[in-house]
């Protein structure tokens, strides 16, 4: 092979090359140890030595303009990758896009924040049975099956007589019979009615049911321990005021209100001008309600509640329409991240 023809072979094979690591393989095809240009090289021995000298030159040169060749590739694909680079940068000190993540239910949340107000307060946290006995949910609180206080309670029934609880002091009686003096329990669930639904009204909703059983336990344990609950549920000192109600499982039975946490008492349209919010249903649980949880009502005493969750969530935030909450409307649920 002639010095001219590696010359041409090598520009041919360089023309095509695009990756730095590349050239240099093609270096040592062309000027390494055992490459093209010492091949060439040794056929110097089969030349008159008047042409040696000559032929000498020649390969040498070939050898200059093989490494300028490749030096002056390597910066053109160089400056190539890093054109390409900068225009590929990222920037990384950009902010980033906040992920699409999901969150909990506001009632959820509620739920957690109020059984973590109760813990505190030393009561234990206890969930429903969604769907019980007529015995649970009325008979053992003391409403019998003829009983006009049952209209109290629009009820759904299954075909077997039970039904999806009416409210959450259908857990009274369990708690009575498995837990012993003192006993301290809220009930935080579900509760289903079969009414019809309008802003203020869900037929499934949710309750917080209360009781404390001890010896000695009056009404002013039950005022004080509501007045404690509000005030730290609403952030603020609360005043509460009760006056005489009926439900057939409290003796006496009793309605408490808080001052208004909208107008803060002053009056206003969510009071109805009043200053104050009626909120539960409460009393002392009733002799024979006790009895029947296999308590003595001549030893012990104790006070219920009953509160709408819904209820109390709407009046913190000021949400005027009960049925956002299982509406599955995202622009209310995402208020609460
Ligand atoms: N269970 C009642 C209701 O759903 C609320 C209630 C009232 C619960 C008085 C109580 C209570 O524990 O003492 O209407």
């Amino acid at each position: 092979m002639k010095v001219a023809e590696v010359w041409q072979q090598f520009e041919k094979k360089l023309s095509g090359q695009k990756e730095l690591k590349d050239l240099e393989v093609l270096r040592i095809e062309f000027l390494g140890r055992k490459g093209k240009v010492n091949q060439l090289l040794q056929k110097i021995t089969q030349l008159s030595p008047e042409k040696r000298r000559e032929f000498g030159q020649e390969v040498n040169q070939l050898k200059r303009r093989i490494e300028a060749a490749i030096e002056r590739k390597k910066q053109e694909l160089r400056t190539d990758l890093e054109n390409n680079l900068s225009k590929e940068k990222l920037d990384v000190t950009l902010p980033g896009q906040e992920p699409n993540l999901g969150h909990l239910h506001p009632i959820t949340q509620m739920k957690w924040e109020i059984a973590d107000i109760f813990q505190r307060m030393g009561f234990e946290v206890l969930e429903p049975l969604e769907v019980n006995s007529d015995y649970a949910n009325f008979e053992a609180l003391n409403i019998p099956p003829d009983h006009p206080a049952r209209d109290m309670w629009d009820t759904f029934w299954t075909r077997e007589g039970h039904l999806p609880i009416t409210h959450t002091s259908s857990m009274q009686n369990w708690i009575y019979r498995n837990r012993k003096p003192p006993i301290r329990a809220v009930v935080i669930g579900r509760c289903f009615r079969n009414e019809a639904t309008d802003a203020g009204h869900e037929h499934t909703f949710h309750q917080i049911e209360g009781v404390y059983v001890d010896r000695g336990i009056t009404v002013a344990h039950l005022i004080e321990t509501m007045r404690v609950f509000f005030s730290e549920f609403y952030g603020r000192e609360l005043k509460t005021k009760v006056r005489p109600s009926y439900f057939p499982f409290v003796e006496p039975g009793l309605e408490l209100a808080i001052e208004c946490v909208l107008c803060r008492g002053k009056g206003c349209s969510v009071c109805k001008q009043s200053g104050w919010l009626e909120i539960l249903g409460c009393g002392q649980i009733h002799p024979s309600v006790l009895k029947e949880g296999g308590i003595d009502p001549k030893k012990h005493t104790g006070f219920a509640w009953g509160i709408g969750l819904e209820r109390i969530i709407m009046l913190r935030y000021g949400i005027e329409d009960i049925r956002h909450f299982h509406s599955g409307d995202l622009r209310f649920i995402r208020k609460f991240k």
